[in-house]
This record gives structure tokens, sequence and C-alpha cells, in this order.
């Protein structure tokens, strides 16, 4: 049974995905064994309340340093003893620490098609913005490793989504999580939870 850790920060769409999932039985071989935010006002941590889930805010407004921050947030999610931590929609820089400590078991959602749009500062609606601007054809979403880059490990699922003509940011963001990060951020870790993902040479093999 692969433990899982969500990490958030905002309204939790993404996490409801994976909680109905593994209602459902799209996932299988998961307990989400905690869900974790930096936002005490996050909606998701109402989701994982009303799912029964242990839900925790460790904020750094609250902490003198960074350091002892990131020190906390470490201990916090080992307390919870994950195989799998999923950032979904976590706006908090992870600890260099929590990314060793969890390499090749962390993964995060990015609402775009990695490389396109991504990377520092592309976060949110200035994503679907940015991509509107270019005028781009074709968007979508990116479930892949964390590594000490941004937005830079092994990449494991992507979904593309067409733009539509009269589109606006908002427009495009819900349709890029409807038609795309609902749908792969699950399947990812279904593909986990069932050891068909491999990592080799900073890319990953999706077993049969
Ligand atoms: C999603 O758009 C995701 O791609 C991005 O942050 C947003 C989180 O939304 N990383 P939600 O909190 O899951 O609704």
């Amino acid at each position: 049974m692969l433990r899982v850790v969500v990490m958030v920060s905002g309204g939790g769409t993404n996490l409801q995905a994976i909680i109905d999932s593994v209602k459902n039985g799209a996932i299988t071989n998961t307990k989400i064994v905690g869900v974790i935010s930096n936002n005490k006002n996050a909606y998701a941590l109402k989701r994982a309340e009303e799912n029964g889930i242990p839900e925790k805010c460790i904020s750094p407004k609250d902490f003198d340093s960074r350091d002892a921050f990131n020190k906390k947030l470490l201990e916090e999610v080992k307390a919870f003893e994950p195989d799998l931590v999923v950032l979904a929609g976590f706006l908090v820089v992870i600890p260099p620490e929590m990314i060793a400590e969890y390499r090749n078991r962390m993964i995060n959602i990015h609402p775009s098609l990695i490389p396109s749009f991504c990377g520092t500062g592309y976060y949110g609606l200035k994503v679907h913005e940015a991509a509107l601007e270019r005028g781009v054809k074709v968007v979508g979403a990116t479930v892949h490793f964390v590594d000490e880059g941004t937005d830079t490990g092994p990449i494991i699922l992507q979904k593309a989504v067409e733009v539509e003509s009269g589109d606006t940011p908002e427009i495009l963001q819900r349709r890029v999580m409807e038609q795309a990060e609902w749908k792969i951020l699950p399947r990812a870790i279904d593909l986990i939870a069932n050891g068909k993902v491999k990592v080799e040479r900073n890319r990953t093999v999706i077993l049969p």
C-alpha cells in the first residue's frame, strides 16, 4: 500500500481528484495518509477534513527563519512516513534536504507541457497568461519528479489540451485542470503505486 502525503496551498481540486480516484478505484494500492498546507485558509485543508484525512498547516510566517521552517516541514512530512510526496499546487520552495530525502519519491503537477512555460515565475494563472500571449494552439499539463531545479525533474506523464478562440487565462486554466491535471496526476500516482515507473538516466520509463 503506497502511503501518500499531498502538499497544497490553494483550492485543492487536484487533491480532490486524488481522493475521488482512490475512492472509485482509479488509483489502486494507495492510501492518502496526510495533507500539509502552508496556508491555513486553503480550501484543500477542508477537503482533507471532510474526507477524514489528517491535515496540518505549517507556515513560514510562524518561524523566525526559513531554516527553522524547512527543518519543521521535513519533520512533519517524515512523521507521516510517506512512500510518495505529491505537490499539488504547493507554492513554497521545497528545501534541498527534503528533495534529497524524497528523490524520485516526490512528484509535482505543473499546468503546462514542460519545457514550455515553466521555471521560476511560471505558476498559477501566469502560466496560462504566457501561453495566450505567445499564441500557442496547444497547452497541457505535466507530472514530473521533483529535483533541485524548478519544474526540471524527470517527466512522468503529460496531456495536451487545445487552446480555443476567446480563451481567457481563467477559462484556459480551468480546461487544463479538467482535461489534463485531474487525469494525469491520479494516473501517475496509480502507476507509481503499482511499480510501473522507473527512472533511468534522469528520464522515466513507464512499464506496461
Ligand atoms: C493547479 O493549477 C496546478 O497545476 C498548480 O497549482 C494549481 C493547484 O490547484 N500547480 P488546486 O489547489 O489543485 O485546485
